[in-house]
């Protein structure tokens, strides 16, 4: 099996922001109450035009270019995402067409907030095997259309982006150490769309209850996530023969900062050893953690060598966990 890594990445966030003040003239709550319970500020809403795949193209491009390879070196492209252009074609079948890979493969991954983990861990093993030499894997979402924007207890917590990887064959001893990935469809209720599948298709019906919006049971949500943040990490350093100790940089999924507060408290990490972008972003799902990934490599908090874990939990319920060591990308 080859060692394989992540070689570039890239980013795309909309331009609207969408700051608590500005909640506050739409739904009964508070800067006061959002900034304590959850640490965020503001979030980036798309604009009308604009479709996850365009999010998408935008970052997967600048992924390519700081991996220096082009469309026609991609041999797979994953999306990650709970809000496809469409229910089908894929949005990578999108994205493809945009970009001009006519020789990658192309499917979309629903594991909500955990997408992009259990894509980067697809990928890695058409790479590690040999069958593919490059892989594109984007997470991107465009939550604002789906949330209820009369609903205070959801609406206030997630945004709109993209973020993107590109997998390549690494030096021995870098790239992916191991991964770690569960699933609890027992959980499946506490965070969900219920309408517009084959069980609930649309209809006037489910229009009118409400039921194509994103539905949460945030306490419960809150505590399986504070829990699995560490467990699913452990596992996955566990299996890379290493501990917390090991860590250079954790880049968790970005739901709430007293999640993440909870993860620092019970490792001893510094802040600057964690990537905590929640602030300016909210709960971008699946692309949170490629967006807080290529924001530290832009901001020089990654060196080559490093040890970092990316850690992620949300609907389904998933939870995924990868130990990454950092840089021998082959020139
Ligand atoms: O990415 C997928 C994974 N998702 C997550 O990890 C999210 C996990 N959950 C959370 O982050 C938190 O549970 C929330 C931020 C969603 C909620 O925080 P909480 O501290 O668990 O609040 P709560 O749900 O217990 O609600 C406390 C109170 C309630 O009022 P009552 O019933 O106690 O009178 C809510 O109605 O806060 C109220 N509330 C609000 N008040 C002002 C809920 N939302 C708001 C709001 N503004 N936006």
């Amino acid at each position: 099996m080859r060692s394989v890594g992540i070689i570039g990445t890239g980013a795309y966030l909309p331009e609207r922001r969408l700051t608590n003040s500005d909640l506050e003239k739409m739904v009964d709550t508070s800067d006061e109450w959002i900034t304590s319970r959850t640490g965020i500020k503001e979030r980036r809403i798309a604009a009308e035009d604009e479709a996850s795949s365009d999010l998408a193209v935008k970052a997967a491009k600048q992924a390519m270019e700081n991996a220096g390879i082009t469309a026609d070196q991609v041999d797979l492209i994953i999306v990650a995402t709970v809000t496809p252009d469409m229910s089908f074609p894929a949005t990578a079948c999108l994205v493809q067409e945009q970009i001009g890979a006519p020789k990658a493969a192309t499917f979309d991954l629903s594991a909500a907030c955990t997408g992009f983990i259990y894509g980067i861990s697809t990928a890695a093993q058409f790479i590690a095997t040999g069958t593919y030499q490059h892989a594109l894997v984007i997470g991107v979402e465009c939550l604002s259309r789906i949330v209820d924007w009369t609903d205070r207890n959801t609406c206030v917590l997630f945004g709109d982006g993209a973020g993107a990887a590109v997998l390549g064959p690494v030096k021995e001893g870098y790239g992916f150490q191991s991964f770690e990935l569960g699933g609890d469809g027992s959980g499946k209720d506490l965070l969900k769309v219920a309408a517009g599948g084959s069980r609930l298709p649309a209809s006037e019906n489910t229009v009118a209850n409400s039921l194509h919006t994103l539905y949460m049971n945030g306490r419960e949500v809150f505590k399986f996530a504070v829990r699995v943040m560490t467990s699913a990490s452990d596992v996955a350093l566990e299996k890379a023969n290493l501990s917390f100790e090991d860590i250079d940089l954790f880049v968790p999924h970005q739901a709430n900062l007293r999640i993440i507060d909870a993860a620092m408290k019970r490792y001893g990490l510094p802040d600057e050893k964690v990537v905590v972008n929640l602030d300016r972003y909210g709960n971008m799902s699946s692309a949170s953690i490629p967006v807080a990934l290529h924001e530290a490599i832009e901001e020089g908090r990654v060196s080559d060598g490093d040890t970092l874990v990316l850690c992620g939990f949300g609907g389904g319920l998933t939870w995924g966990a990868t130990v990454l060591n950092w840089g021998g990308a082959i020139k």
